[in-house]
């Protein structure tokens, strides 16, 4: 529950392969945040943004890198502000994850790598994209066609093959505590 001093806000930056279920992860982590810990929560997930803020990018390696940007942007508004903004991102590239640490603020950023094998990943396949991949229908997918530059020192590391989204949540969420987030 809430300790005594009002707790910051900060980024949980949630990186990984497609179907690796940070989205998942993202909504069951919003209500625990909001109603074990009273904290404000926005979340920022990669397919919403790019309805909106990100509606005029592509997939190229630019465009994910201004994609990542400007959530970034936004990830800094919100947490400098009291909030937690939980970033559910497939961001693939190192150099970007490390930009939104910079920009955030790396006090107030958290990365936590959603870790489930490709091959686990595409027998989900929660939105029949790589099956699209395979049949050469999409060529961008990350994990297929695209690079994924698997994180090698996230602060948390959450492996969704080995847990449900519950016990996963209840793991960040340990993580955050022991770190002095919540
Ligand atoms: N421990 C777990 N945590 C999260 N998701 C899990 C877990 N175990 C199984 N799943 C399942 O994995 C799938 C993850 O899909 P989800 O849409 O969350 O992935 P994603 O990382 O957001 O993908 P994308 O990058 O394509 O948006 C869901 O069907 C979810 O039920
Ligand atoms: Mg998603």
């Amino acid at each position: 529950m809430m300790g005594n001093a009002r707790k910051q806000g900060f980024t949980l930056w949630m990186t990984g392969l497609p179907g690796s279920g940070k989205s998942t992860l993202s909504a069951v982590l919003k209500t625990k945040l909001e109603k074990e810990h009273g904290m404000p929560v926005e979340i920022l997930d990669g397919d919403e943004v790019r309805k909106g803020l990100s509606r005029d990018l592509g997939l190229s390696k630019e465009d994910r890198e201004e994609h990542a940007w400007r959530v970034s942007f936004v990830a800094k508004l919100l947490s400098r502000n009291g909030v937690v903004a939980v970033v559910a991102l497939i961001s693939p590239y190192r150099t970007s994850r490390e930009s939104a640490k910079q920009m955030i603020g790396p006090e107030r950023f958290v990365e936590v790598y959603v870790k489930a094998s490709l091959q686990a990943c595409e027998m989900r396949d929660p939105k029949g994209l790589y099956a699209k991949a395979r049949r050469g229908e999409i060529t961008n997918m990350t994990g297929i066609q695209d690079p994924y530059e698997e994180p090698t020192d996230a602060d948390i590391v959450v492996e969704t093959e080995k847990g449900t989204p519950e016990t996963s949540a209840e793991f960040i969420i340990k993580e955050l505590q022991r770190r002095r987030k919540l």
